[in-house]
Order: structure tokens, then sequence, then C-alpha cells
């Protein structure tokens, strides 16, 4: 049995004040951990504080980081800091870091690497556009950013590993795909770490899916049968709609 994981992606949104409201507003109403992972992936700065005041049940992320352990990269975030400070996870290969700071699949390689040799949990993203999706060329495309991903790695990795199928055109556009076509292609993605791995690795991989993920949409996404939780934008800003959304996990 593969445990649901629903994560927040805050992107580049909320206040110190804001962030830490939202943490203590949620505490201690979240499901225990053994039952659904929670995580919240904010920004840098604030990461310290929400590590310092996660509940038992609560997990911290960041959204980005550099695959060195450290350089003249101004503006960059190193893994050690992310380690140091007790983040436990780290959103690699976002579609929007992927369109505007030149994030390819050899540096989402990289960054993979870099995050499992410091003990942090990739949330590794993969998606496509919406003119691939209309050439149905998805799962050739998604197959390419599978692959590249996970080059080097071995199955106690795959099997750490979260992966989050989120088609651009549904990323904060209001237009989910449909369950059905999240789960196919979430099958074909488990397919293709069939192929590269093992039975047993594909079927202990978590597979998200994230694009516009709310309250009214998530049971019907969780009921699918390869869906293992969600990567979520806009619906996680609100404490009470990512309870909901947690709790949905655990139905
Ligand atoms: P959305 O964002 O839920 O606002 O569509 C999802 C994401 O980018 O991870």
């Amino acid at each position: 049995m593969r445990k649901p994981i629903i994560a927040g992606n805050w992107k580049m949104f909320k206040t110190r004040d804001e962030a830490l409201q939202f943490v203590y507003n949620i505490n201690m109403k979240l499901p225990s951990k053994s039952l659904v992972e929670s995580v919240i992936c904010a920004q840098a700065p604030i990461l310290r504080d929400l590590v310092k005041r996660q509940g038992d049940n609560l997990r911290v992320g960041a959204q980005n980081m550099h695959y060195l352990d450290s350089g003249a990269y101004t503006g960059e975030v190193s893994v050690l800091l992310l380690e140091d400070i007790g983040v436990e996870y780290v959103v690699i290969g976002h579609s929007e870091r992927r369109a505007y700071y030149n994030e390819t699949d050899s540096s989402v390689n990289k960054k993979v690497h870099q995050a499992f040799r410091y003990g942090l949990t990739p949330i590794l993203c993969v998606g496509e556009s919406l003119e691939i999706r209309e050439t149905e060329k998805t799962n050739e495309f998604i197959k390419v950013q599978v692959v590249n991903a996970l080059k080097g790695l071995g199955t106690e990795q795959i099997k750490e590993l979260v992966l989050a199928y989120e088609p651009i055109w549904a990323i904060g556009t209001g237009k989910t795909a449909t369950a059905e076509m999240a789960n196919d292609t979430i099958k074909a993605i488990r397919e293709v770490v069939r192929d590269l791995f093992d039975e047993e690795t594909a079927e202990s991989v978590r597979i998200q899916y994230g694009g516009s993920v709310k309250p009214a949409n998530i049971e019907e996404l969780l009921s699918m049968s390869d869906i293992d939780g969600a990567l979520v934008g806009g619906a996680s800003l609100d404490p009470a709609s990512f309870l909901e959304l947690v709790n949905a996990a655990v139905k």
C-alpha cells in the first residue's frame, strides 16, 4: 500500500505572519502522519521558522535548491542548509522553474541525486504542455522527462521518491485533467518506472497529480487506482482548504 501524500506548493506567496498563522491553525487538526503525509513547501527564508513550529503531523519542504554543495552561485540555496535546518522535502523540476529559470532534465537529475545525498525526499515534477497533449505526444514526452530525471538512481531511492505529474495546462488555470486522464498518464509513468527498474519498485513509487486540485475534485482524483496524492498550489494557501485536501486522502 502506498501512503498518500498531499503537498502544498505555496510558490511565492505568504508573508512570515501569514505562514505562521497557517501552521498554528492546522497543526492540531492534521490527521496522523501514519495515514497521510502532509507537506508544506514554502519560500526559503521562512523554512526555518516553519520547521520550528511544525506539529507532529506536518512536514516542511523547499521549492528548489542547487545541485552543488556550495559555491559562487548568487541567489541559490544549498541542500546543506536545507538539511541543516530540518527541511525534509524539496520540489524539483517544477514546470515554472523549467519555463522561467532554465531548469533542464539534466539539472533536474543532478538535483534529485543531490537531495538523496543529504537525505531529503525529492518531489520530482513532470508534465506536458497543451500543445503536446493536443498532438497526442504526452506519454512519449513524459517518458523522456522521467527517464532523464531518474538516471543513475537505485531502486531504494525510487521507492523513497515522490513523483508529481502536473500537466502544465492545468496549473493555475482552473482546468483540471479529468481523473481518468490523470490516472492514465500516471499509469504510463509507472510503466516507465517498471521498464527502468522492476515491478515492485513501480508499485511502490508514489505519484501525485497536480494542476488545479481543490476540495471539490480531490476525492475523485484520489479514488483512481494510480494517483497517490496531490501537489497543490492555489488551494493549499487557505488552511481550511488544505485540511480538506489532506482529510480527503485519509478516507
Ligand atoms: P495549482 O498549482 O494547484 O495552483 O494549479 C499546482 C502546482 O503548480 O504545483
